[in-house]
């Protein structure tokens, strides 16, 4: 393999897994992070995420003298004796104005480099972009012999380096071909399937698989609701269907409803763009609809542990909320489901509190009380609430928390308890799509 003189510009989740894993592949890579901090604290190969073997990627390629780090973007440029090949652009994109994504920080930042850029090198967007950005940055570099790649990443939050060096496949659109092969060939050494493409296509392939991902977990969300109305299991029913390798056993667990700083932001935007191309994308949009309506529905099954009915009042009881990540592996609450069920609880009058294994009861995040255990968020509950599935809740010791609750009661948004362990502690217990 012909190793490549690279820099990262945006060190988040996307920019700091990308430049510590060219890193280990064995290129040399400069990353570029406006906040000193930051990129001081990076220098000691100390990682703000939490996100398995990072930190460890981090510190082995900064002593091994691949992976340097400086604060301003025309700096990365300047490192080493090769000039830098290709530039990866990896800073946030977030939700703007009308659920389309906010390029400001993106556009400023080519601005910025524009005229700092190595001659004849290859400028990659890695954060999720709208469809036509790269042409837009063409337009705003303004430089002939600067080729602009779409390079989207596929990774998952909790298992980023893993999904990094073991993808499902590699996806490079260019208008140049010559360009999009250079930043392919970086991945060689994954032996990934490669996907070469035009430069729109490649930013679609990246919302149109987070869209279709939002869409599967609604329609098994669905088919969850389905089985408690007609009495059949989804744990049994998902099973059945995952067993067709067109669908799969994977992304089939029923939840309060999917979250994250990438799908509900990538799904507005898949709306919007449809929307901009007139064309109304109505899959898209029930997804989200029935997203919202689980968080809905999540509260109503409470209300029925609580008081016996669907309906019933929520006013003063209290609830113990296990989970607030918007999944487990993650310390992430960006657009966290519990977060929504737990804000639809205190408008219904609820007292929270709430217990997650990532999340500090100092964290000043959050409008709602973190305990420092389960144990404590559970005194003098009326129910026991899972709303993340982290596997740690499954050993907790459920005798001893049947003697710290008012009302022995769990509701399992994510069915993952072991409804025998709970009776046996002398719980009730109810999930999502499966049998009281
Ligand atoms: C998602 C995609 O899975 C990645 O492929 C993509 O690269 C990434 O977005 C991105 O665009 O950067 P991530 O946001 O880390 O990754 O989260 P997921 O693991 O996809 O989970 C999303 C939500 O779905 C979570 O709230 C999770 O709890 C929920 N989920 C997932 C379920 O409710 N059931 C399942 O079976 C799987």
């Amino acid at each position: 393999m012909f190793a490549r003189n690279v820099a990262v510009i945006g060190t988040g989740y996307v920019g700091l897994t990308t430049g510590a894993c060219l890193a280990s592949l064995g290129h040399s890579v400069v990353c570029a992070d406006s906040d000193r901090d930051k990129v001081d604290r990076l220098r000691k190969g100390q990682v703000d995420i939490l996100e398995p073997e990072l930190a460890d990627l981090v510190a082995d390629g900064t002593a091994a003298g691949r992976l340097t780090w400086v604060t301003e973007a025309g700096a990365a440029f300047e490192q080493g004796t090769r000039p830098v090949e290709i530039v990866f652009l990896c800073v946030p994109t977030p939700m703007g104005a009308g659920g389309l994504a906010d390029l400001g920080v993106l556009e400023a930042v080519v601005d910025e480099i524009r005229t700092l850029l190595p001659p004849d090198c290859v400028l990659v967007t890695k954060s999720t972009v709208p469809v036509g950005t790269g042409d837009r940055i063409t337009q705003l570099l303004d430089r002939e012999d600067v080729a602009v790649v779409s390079n989207p990443e596929f990774l998952r939050e909790g298992t980023a380096v893993h999904d990094f060096l073991h993808p499902d496949r590699i996806v490079v659109g260019s208008a140049r071909q010559d360009a999009a092969e250079r930043v392919a060939a970086l991945y060689a050494r994954l032996g990934a399937p490669t996907v070469l493409t035009d430069g729109p296509s490649a930013e679609l392939i990246k919302y149109a698989a987070n869209c279709f991902l939002a869409m599967k977990l609604s329609y098994v969300n669905a088919v969850a609701e389905l089985c408690e109305r007609v009495g059949a299991d989804v744990v049994d029913v998902t099973e059945g269907m995952g067993y067709d390798r067109r669908i799969g056993q994977k992304f089939l667990s029923p939840g309060p409803g999917w979250g994250g700083s990438c799908l509900p932001k990538d799904t507005s935007a898949l709306l919007q763009l449809a929307d901009s191309a007139d064309f109304e994308f109505r899959l898209v949009r029930a997804a989200i609809d029935t997203n919202s309506r689980q968080h809905k529905r999540m509260v109503d099954k409470i209300r029925l542990a609580v008081t016996g009915s669907r309906t019933g009042s929520l006013s003063k009881v209290k609830l113990a909320l296990l989970g607030l990540t918007f999944k487990a592996g993650t310390d992430d609450l960006r657009d966290s489901p519990s977060l929504a069920v737990a804000a639809l609880l205190r408008q219904a009058g609820a007292d929270v509190v709430a217990f997650d294994p990532a999340v500090s009861p100092a964290d000043d995040r959050l409008p709602l009380a973190v305990a420092s255990d389960a144990y404590q968020a559970a005194a003098d509950a009326d129910a026991i609430v899972v709303l993340t599935e982290w596997p740690e809740f499954r050993r907790l010791d459920w005798p001893r928390l049947a003697a710290c609750v008012r009302t022995p009661a769990v509701v399992d948004t994510r069915n993952l308890l072991d409804p025998s362990v709970l009776a046996q502690a002398g719980f009730t217990w109810s999930g999502v799509g499966r049998p009281a």
